[in-house]
């Protein structure tokens, strides 16, 4: 089996090879200015290995997710998943030697940044049984290994830079290669450029970046004017995979299109008269509309049974084998103790409900209960309530509240008991950013969307108002938020 690929044609038309075994132990790096063709260079090199290797892909724009139709690809968008699906999701790829599309598009910059991170370190750490070999494609690389701090949390940027670091670095070992893009070399960490062998520079325009790419090269400072000059899809090319000394490469043609092309001018409506105009824009919105009347109440039965499935553990559920039975208001008791404590605990955030039951256990076991007597749906329900502060008995009204959270999926209970806190105590509606911690992701788009679900379903009303603060409604119960700007910082 050959592993050489065509990437595209030399300067006397001749077709110029890259070795992929080599690349696998030498990595690629890419530079050139937006539009110079880095995007279809990577393309034109996952089309032509697809069959050779395994392939993932971290795709800041969305832009690859269509080589799956035609190479298979799995597609992975990443607004839809939870931190620990990612990992789940990470390792599962590496086992199963699948090629997938990270797709990016829909998370906030600093979302992105977190969720590669996990995705790359989940690869990273995947047990030695798996370190079987793959291309890992990163386009924009800059954003997740930047050279200097930006307008993202440290935290973020440290996570998401190590996580490339350890790709680049010592990624090897485990069988990942990493084949990164940046549109600016200045912009990208030192450490990050340094480790790989293999470079592609497209037509770079500012000195700085001229001068780091002729380094690179191995060029002299003078050549560096060659490099300004490149036209699109034409790069130099360097390094043990393709050839031992700088040579040009004009990239070949490409069997699938990128879903964002080149703009291109689109004739202007024909333009209405002003006045029809004026009415489009200023025509009344949706928020006109008078809110949902409130259901009839549900029957105090129903509402009698789904509390007893929010799982106040009675003496049935204790085990025979237990230390003499507590009494139910004493374990009540400690376990709303437990829960406020791990509420209180920043640690105990954005975890997987599984850890965070056996944390749960564990602080139970400390508080003399060695038995809960909660399960695993049971205790998430609990703590859902514990993070809107429902301790103890509730009272009528809240009871009304959990009877319309427990019938929602398990995870909306959370999110919709903290904007039912925030309503009924007419306070502000929570951000989103405090919606997606009790929703357990980092995603402010996946929390958007469950806003918009939930909306649908009858069980919120938004309302958002020119300053752009949004007030909830929950119509069944009659309760409203005050308003409040949703990205407002907890
Ligand atoms: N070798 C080539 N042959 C034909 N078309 C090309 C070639 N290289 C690039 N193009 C076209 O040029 C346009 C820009 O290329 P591309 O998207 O790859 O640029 P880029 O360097 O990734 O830019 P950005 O940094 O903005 O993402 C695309 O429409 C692409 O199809
Ligand atoms: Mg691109």
């Amino acid at each position: 089996m050959t592993a050489r690929i065509d990437i595209g044609t030399g300067d006397r038309g001749e077709s110029i090879f890259f070795d992929i075994e080599e690349l696998l132990a030498t990595r690629l790096l890419v530079q050139g200015n937006s539009g110079s063709g880095k995007s279809h260079l990577l393309r034109r090199l996952l089309e032509g290995s697809a069959g050779l290797v395994q392939q993932v892909i971290i795709d800041p724009e969305g832009d690859f997710v269509t080589l799956a139709d035609k190479f298979g690809h799995v597609v992975v968008n990443a607004g839809e998943h939870s931190e620990n699906e990612v990992v789940r999701l990470a390792t599962r790829i590496r086992e199963h030697r699948v090629s997938v599309i990270l797709a990016l598009d829909e998370l906030e910059i600093e979302a992105q940044m977190r969720c590669a991170a996990t995705f790359l370190s989940a690869l990273f750490d995947a047990p030695r049984d798996h370190w079987y070999p793959a291309l890992v494609v990163v386009d924009e690389a800059q954003l997740f290994a930047p050279a200097v701090a930006g307008e993202v949390s440290d935290e973020a940027r440290r996570a998401s830079l190590g996580a490339m670091t350890n790709l680049m670095c010592r990624g090897r070992k485990r069988g990942l290669a990493g084949v990164i893009a940046t549109q600016r070399l200045a912009k990208l960490a030192k450490n990050v450029a340094a480790e790989a062998s293999n470079f592609m520079m497209g037509r770079t325009f500012l000195d700085i970046d001229m001068a780091r790419a002729v380094d690179l090269l191995g060029m002299e400072r003078k050549q560096a004017e060659v490099i300004r000059d490149l036209p699109r899809g034409h790069f130099l090319a360097l390094g043990p995979a393709i050839s031992r000394r700088p040579i040009p490469v004009k990239i070949g043609d490409v069997q699938t299109q990128a879903r964002s092309g080149s703009p291109k001018l689109v004739p202007l409506p024909s333009a209405p008269d002003t006045q029809a105009i004026q009415g489009m824009l200023f025509a009344p919105g949706d928020e006109a509309l008078p809110p949902a009347p409130p259901p009839p109440r549900s029957s105090q039965a129903t509402t009698e049974d789904l509390l007893r499935s929010i799982s106040r553990p009675g003496p049935v559920l204790t085990p025979a084998t237990a230390t003499p039975a507590m009494p139910t208001e004493d374990r009540n008791r400690i376990i709303d103790d437990v829960l406020a404590e791990m509420v209180a605990d920043p640690e105990a955030t954005y975890r997987a409900a599984a850890v965070l039951f056996q944390d749960f256990g564990v602080r139970c076991r400390m508080h003399q209960l060695p038995d809960s007597g909660l399960d695993l749906i049971a205790f998430r329900r609990r703590l859902a309530m514990a993070r809107a502060r429902l301790f103890g008995e509730p009272d009528e009204e809240w009871r009304q509240a959990l009877a319309i959270g427990t019938a929602l999926p398990d995870d909306m209970l959370g999110p919709f008991l903290l904007v039912a806190r925030a309503a009924r105590e007419n306070s502000e509606a929570p951000s989103d950013s405090a919606l997606a911690q009790v929703y357990g992701t980092h995603s402010l788009g996946r929390v958007r969307r469950l806003m918009a679900y939930m909306e649908e379903q009858g069980i919120f009303v938004l309302r958002v108002d020119l300053g752009g603060k949004r007030s909830i409604t929950i119509p069944k119960l009659g309760w409203t938020t005050a308003a409040a700007v949703p990205e407002a910082a907890e």
